[in-house]
């Protein structure tokens, strides 16, 4: 009786172990070591087996900081194996923070592109680049209308011909992109970027559940293999701390042929011309009729007079009423 009881323990002790694997990535026997940076970072002083340094970046115990909280510094880090596999997933632990309430930046760039170790305009790192580029971006350029909220992950991919415009966001060159509000966390915070049978997905786990969340994802995306993995990052007249903790790439099986042309993607945003946009409120008074207007503006405004005519009766009629009639009077002269 004893041991069957046991032996029953055992077994829900061993389906539980293999669910939590399961639960965590089930990409784990296809971690690609060459390409994976994880604590301790072993090497001495400065130097890391396998990675390369540009510009401010700094190795301590626990994390390989690429821009401190301080204005005008720019750092890199660079993968020195060129990546064989066809089909891949990232996963970068990363932690971006400082003292800024309302004002930081800029941001950081995962690369996975063909020249590495290239300081430039784009997040620290090379403009017309080949290859393909997650945006983690802090700071908020207005950008009219349309502008999003920041933090804000987008993709981009290029092949050599294409100019990243910060002042514009990139949202001109985007193929898709998502908020995420990544910074200032306490807990840990994650972005994966997978790249499987030509379709690109950006994942990310921020809100310390552990768990991932789709940003996006875009098919029709071709990426050769042979590029080279990095991160970069940048601070201008605002700053922020942007540290790597880790980065881990798994190889995946995959049912495509290996890819070697340039990287090209089928669909990107369609470019967007900056012209201010007609309120929303305007158009829909001009399509529509004087009356349908008038009839509909009295309804919402005796609705709203039943809900609130127990505390304020006679002031909201008179107001509702002259508003009602300013409105009405206003689309009669059109
Ligand atoms: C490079 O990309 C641009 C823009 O997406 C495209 O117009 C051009 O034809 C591409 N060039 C090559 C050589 O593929």
């Amino acid at each position: 009786m004893a041991s069957s009881w046991l032996e029953l323990a055992c077994s829900f002790a061993v389906i539980f172990c293999l669910k939590a694997t399961q639960a965590e990535w089930n990409t784990n026997d296809y971690l690609k070591r060459e390409h994976t940076l994880v604590k301790p970072y072993q090497g001495s002083g400065m130097s890391l087996p396998l990675w390369d340094f540009t510009g401010s970046t700094m190795v301590t115990n626990s994390y390989v900081r690429l821009t401190s909280d301080h204005q005008s510094l720019q750092g890199a880090i660079w993968n020195s194996v060129p990546c064989r596999s066809n089909s891949w997933e990232l996963h970068v632990q990363f932690k971006v923070h400082g003292s800024g309430k309302n004002l930081f930046g800029d941001g950081f760039a995962i690369w996975y592109v063909k020249d590495r170790m290239q300081t430039g305009s784009v997040f620290g790192s090379k403009d017309y680049f080949v290859g393909l580029v997650v945006f983690l971006d802090t700071y908020s350029n207005h950008n009219g209308p349309h502008n999003h909220q920041h933090p804000y992950i987008s993709a981009m991919i290029n092949n050599g011909s294409l100019h990243y415009d910060h002042d514009r966001d990139g949202t001109h060159t985007q193929v898709a992109g998502c908020e995420a509000q990544f910074r200032n966390k306490d807990h840990d915070t994650y972005v994966a970027i997978r790249y499987h049978n030509h379709e690109l997905k950006v994942s990310i786990d921020i809100e310390n559940k552990n768990g991932w969340k789709e940003c996006f994802s875009v098919k029709g995306i071709k990426i050769p293999t042979g590029y080279y993995f990095g991160a970069s990052a940048t601070t201008g007249q605002l700053a922020d701390n942007h540290d790597i903790i880790s980065m881990k790439m798994y190889e995946l099986d995959d049912d495509v042929e290996e890819y070697t042309g340039l990287p090209t993607s089928d669909t990107m945003e369609a470019p967007r011309e900056h012209i201010e946009d007609e309120p929303k409120g305007a158009f829909m008074l001009r399509n529509m009729s004087g009356w349908k207007l008038l009839i509909i503006i009295i309804l919402s405004f005796i609705g709203l007079g039943i809900l609130k005519v127990e505390t304020h009766p006679p002031k909201l009629i008179v107001v509702a009423i002259l508003v009602t009639w300013r409105i009405y009077a206003s689309c009669l002269q059109e």
